[in-house]
């Protein structure tokens, strides 16, 4: 007979889920609260762990995300709480959080701004990395910052960081933020109204709109950070901004005509143009 581990895979296959093997053992040890790579083909579950498997199993084959279902997601080198209140870290945000980190090597005691925290992912892991950093967290979704302060308390950087429900399109937004900062990251909403009909259900149905909503073009976002952008910023400070896909070159423009200088532009691992970087001009 085939064992429950095959049998697992067997099923996700059918249901056209990639990393069919990696999934199940994530689930398998997510039940076993053991590694993933201590699972193997033949393992031995108990009834009572098959049956707690098979209620996540069918939410799976349901197509609702694992990270969802686990409650957790691996980002750079910790791992973040996940509900359906928050966008799912993705990979390709590692890429701005590797050049954040970069750029801000040799600066003392750096002050960031993270705009649309979501899980807390972005600033959570600058912070780990950078012990005296200090930072803001901002969300229009106060269910979002509660996850983000679940995840900085268990990641010892609460005290270094200032959460804020606010909404970057009011008027009074700057005012709220109060202060300046060596460096702004975000990774904004970037999806064209229009267009998340057609994302995978994974997404669509379990990110939240506001993670994803760019407006019409998908630049509405893009376009208010950069008006306000010069505000927040210290002079040589810097901007770090995801991107979606082909979305770079309208990025860069809608900064410089803000009057902010384009240093770089740093690729994903799949060669995607993924995150711009520009910086306020010291003032001559
Ligand atoms: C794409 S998600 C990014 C989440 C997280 N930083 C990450 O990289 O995984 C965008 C985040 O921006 C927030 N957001 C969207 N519109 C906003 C607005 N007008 N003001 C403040 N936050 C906003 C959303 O609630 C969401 O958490």
């Amino acid at each position: 007979m085939t064992d429950y581990f095959t049998q697992i895979v067997q099923k996700l296959v059918q249901a056209g889920i990639e990393n069919p093997r990696l999934e199940a053992r994530i689930l398998l040890a997510h039940i076993l609260h053991c590694e993933p790579d201590e699972i193997f083909t033949g393992i031995n579950i108990s009834p009572e762990n098959m049956q707690r498997t098979e209620v996540l199993l069918q939410q799976r084959l349901a197509h609702k995300p694992l990270d969802k279902i686990i409650g957790k997601r691996a980002f750079y080198k910790a791992e973040f709480k996940v509900n359906e209140q928050v966008l799912s870290p993705r990979p390709d945000t590692e890429i701005l959080v590797e050049a954040a980190l970069e750029y801000l090597q040799n600066k003392a005691k750096p002050h960031i701004l993270d705009l649309g925290t979501g899980s807390g992912c972005i600033i959570e892991t600058l912070l780990q990395e950078i012990p005296d950093a200090k930072a803001i967290a901002v969300d229009i979704s106060a269910a979002a910052l509660q996850v983000a302060k679940e995840n900085a308390a268990r990641l010892k950087v609460s005290e270094r960081l200032r959460f804020i429900n606010a909404d970057w399109f009011s008027t009074d937004f700057v005012q709220q933020i109060n202060a300046t900062f060596d460096m702004v990251v975000s990774n904004p909403p970037y999806i064209p109204t229009a267009q998340i009909a057609d994302l995978d259900v994974e997404v669509k149905d379990y990110d939240p709109l506001f993670a994803l909503d760019g407006g019409t073009s998908g630049f509405d976002s893009y376009r208010r950070i950069a008006d306000i952008a010069p505000q927040l910023l210290k002079e040589s400070g810097y901007i770090l901004l995801e991107a979606g896909i082909n979305q770079v070159e309208a990025i860069r423009n809608i900064f410089i005509q803000s009057g902010l200088k384009h240093v770089k532009t740093v690729r994903d691992l799949a060669g995607i143009e993924r995150c711009v970087i520009m910086q306020k001009e010291l003032h001559k």
